[in-house]
């Protein structure tokens, strides 16, 4: 355990604001809870959570994790940053609007950003809770990968003791810049990642209602062989048979277009945070 500190978790009635404020209400650190919903505060009442208002709490603090939507964190940083002491560390949970310039900054204010791998699904799990736990920060270990703006080791010591708390069980905290915390969320595994899961979905569906195949019989047999795609794909377990890789080439040409690596251009990321931040356009 790191010396204790003072942490504000701003939002913490919200999903990943209970989320953090489960892990750390464990730690002997003195956390102060700030909510603004009456939704968000009954949650909290439910597990024994005072709430703080913001003002007060991020004066207190040594990190502020502004755990509030992506929409809010340019007006809450703007109201709450000019009223932290210098030194303090501002946590955002998603690089969007770091990257999109959203935030409002101070030279004496420490800016990172730290978001969850989620355990991997080549995890050796172990327990029951192990296993149920497929978005982590309960049971399950998981990576995670984080960017701050600062050279001072002691705030990336404070920032990394605050990240493994609050994402409990942390395997390791990978550092990157805010650009390529960018290009792996949402490019890599919600623009990607998480589509092609959701692809899988609408195939099964297709599959089970359309083509009448009985569900789970479909659902065993592509459960399975997800598993065996990525494993023989990431981990290169075994070959795909020549028949797979003649029926993967027919799937690739009729289904993915030529150009789709186009997505991890910096225009293209652009016009994919303007539209998750609901703006015209990304100005930096
Ligand atoms: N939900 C996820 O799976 C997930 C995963 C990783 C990262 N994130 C990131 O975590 C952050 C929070 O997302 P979420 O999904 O938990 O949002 P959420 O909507 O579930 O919760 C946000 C909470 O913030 C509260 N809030 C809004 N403005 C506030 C203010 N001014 N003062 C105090 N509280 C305020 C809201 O009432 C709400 O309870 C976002 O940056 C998101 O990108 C979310």
């Amino acid at each position: 355990m790191s010396n204790p500190i003072s942490i504000a978790v701003i939002g913490a009635g919200g999903k990943m604001g209970t989320r953090v404020s489960n892990n750390l209400a464990k730690t002997d650190h003195t956390v102060y809870y700030s909510e603004n919903s009456p939704a968000g505060q009954a949650r909290m009442a439910d597990l024994g959570r005072t709430v703080t208002a913001s003002e007060e709490a991020v004066v207190l603090a040594d990190v502020v994790i502004l755990a509030v939507p992506d929409l809010a964190l340019g007006p809450v940083s703007s109201a709450l940053v000019p009223l932290l002491r210098p030194g303090t560390v501002v946590l955002t949970l998603d690089p969007a609007a770091a990257y999109a310039g959203l935030l409002t900054t101070r030279e004496d204010v420490v800016f990172a950003v730290a978001h969850p791998c989620h355990p991997s699904v080549f995890l050796e799990r172990h327990t029951p809770e192990e296993y149920a736990d497929t978005f982590g920060g309960i049971a399950a270990p998981q990576d995670v990968v984080a960017a701050i703006e600062s050279d001072d080791d002691e705030k990336r010591a404070i920032t990394e003791a605050t990240i493994c708390a609050m994402y409990a069980p942390v395997i390791d905290v990978h550092w990157v810049t805010v650009k390529q915390l960018a290009q792996l969320e949402p490019t890599l595994v919600e623009t990607i990642a998480c589509m092609i899961g959701a692809l899988l979905k609408e195939s099964l569906d297709e599959a089970i209602n359309t083509m009448g195949v009985p569900e789970p019989a479909a659902r065993a047999i592509l459960l399975g062989h997800t598993q065996v795609a990525l494993a023989n794909s990431l981990k290169g377990d075994n070959p795909f048979s020549d028949a797979c890789l003649i029926a993967m080439d027919y799937g690739r040409s009729n289904i993915i277009k030529e150009d789709w690596k186009k997505v991890f251009q910096d225009d293209e990321l652009d016009k994919n945070l303007a539209a998750m931040l609901h703006l015209d356009a990304i100005k930096r």
